[in-house]
């Protein structure tokens, strides 16, 4: 049984949006519906900007009796492996569904393993750049080689470190790109300046009151000037990447290359001779 949670589609038709499908294959169902029908996700459902489709592999075990999905792994080791058949039936399930819909093309599939590509905001916005996304997350000690061959066509991790199962990466994946798809978020503004946009993380924020624990807010936020604000807040952004993640302080720095000094100096030169150009022809003028 699919455990669909989205709203109307043809409303969204009929406005002109294209609504993103999350398909997640997971033998845990309830954790999926439980971790993203509530907050900023479970409102870009309810209005229809987004769907998850939480499809339980166990459904499409060909043992009627216990619904198996898992068994040893040839060769020995420790640990049960997830079998071919029944993810593969499941991705079958799902794939239909979609191009049945419309004159849609297969779409990509995740599977979430610490394996994969560790991943990014870049990644996210590629992904959110898809109509439809199916999630396959593993369990016990992994899964038969032969099904990702099939199906498979990113392998993305979380972080290197090893999770129980693929359900948490999953959502966290989820929630990253959804909030990169069109109206999720209320403010444009909010997706645009935010932490890893340009290799840059966000500047520190501050809001009422004025100061807190005797902390003021700096006083150029305070001062209207908006130009000095931005300059303010960037200067910040490269403080703050360069002390905590002088990593991607080189990458922003590689693709900001600081100005030659000689430019500069003639530049600086140049505007210092306009300006006592300007105040000659004032005084004369004056005169
Ligand atoms: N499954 C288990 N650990 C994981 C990780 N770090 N990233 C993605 N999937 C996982």
């Amino acid at each position: 049984m699919n455990n669909c949670i989205n709203s109307s589609r043809s409303g969204n038709l009929r406005l002109g949006i294209i609504r993103m499908n999350f398909h997640i294959m997971t033998l845990f169902p309830e954790m999926i519906e439980q971790g993203l029908s509530t907050s900023i996700t479970g409102r870009a459902m309810n209005k229809g900007l987004i769907s998850f489709d939480a499809v339980n592999i166990r459904d499409f075990s060909n043992d009627d009796k216990h619904h198996k999905v898992d068994d040893y792994t040839y060769g020995g080791g420790a640990g049960m492996l997830m079998q071919a058949q029944p993810i593969y039936d499941c991705y079958l399930s799902i794939v239909e569904n979609i191009v049945s819909d419309s004159a849609k093309k297969a779409p990509r599939v995740i599977y979430v393993t610490p394996q994969g590509q560790v991943f990014n905001q870049k990644m996210a916005a590629d992904f959110a750049a898809e109509e439809d996304l199916i999630f396959l997350c593993g369990h016990y000690e992994g899964v038969d080689e032969r099904v990702l061959e099939e199906i498979v066509t990113d392998y993305v991790s979380i972080g290197d470190y090893v999770l129980t199962g693929g359900e948490l990466p999953a959502m966290v994946m989820i929630d990253a790109i959804s909030r990169l798809v069109p109206g999720v978020l209320n403010n444009d503004e909010s997706a645009m300046t935010e932490s890893f946009n340009n290799n840059l993380l966000e500047y520190p924020q501050y809001s009422r009151p004025e100061e807190w624990m005797g902390k003021k807010v700096p006083p150029i936020l305070l001062s209207g000037d908006h130009k000095k604000v931005d300059e303010w807040r960037l200067e910040q952004s490269i403080i703050r990447t360069k002390e905590r993640r002088p990593d991607l302080y080189e990458i922003w720095l590689s693709e900001n290359p600081p100005k030659p000094e000689k430019k500069r100096r003639r530049r600086k030169k140049a505007a210092e001779q306009d300006a006592d150009k300007a105040s000659d022809t004032d005084l004369n003028k004056e005169d």
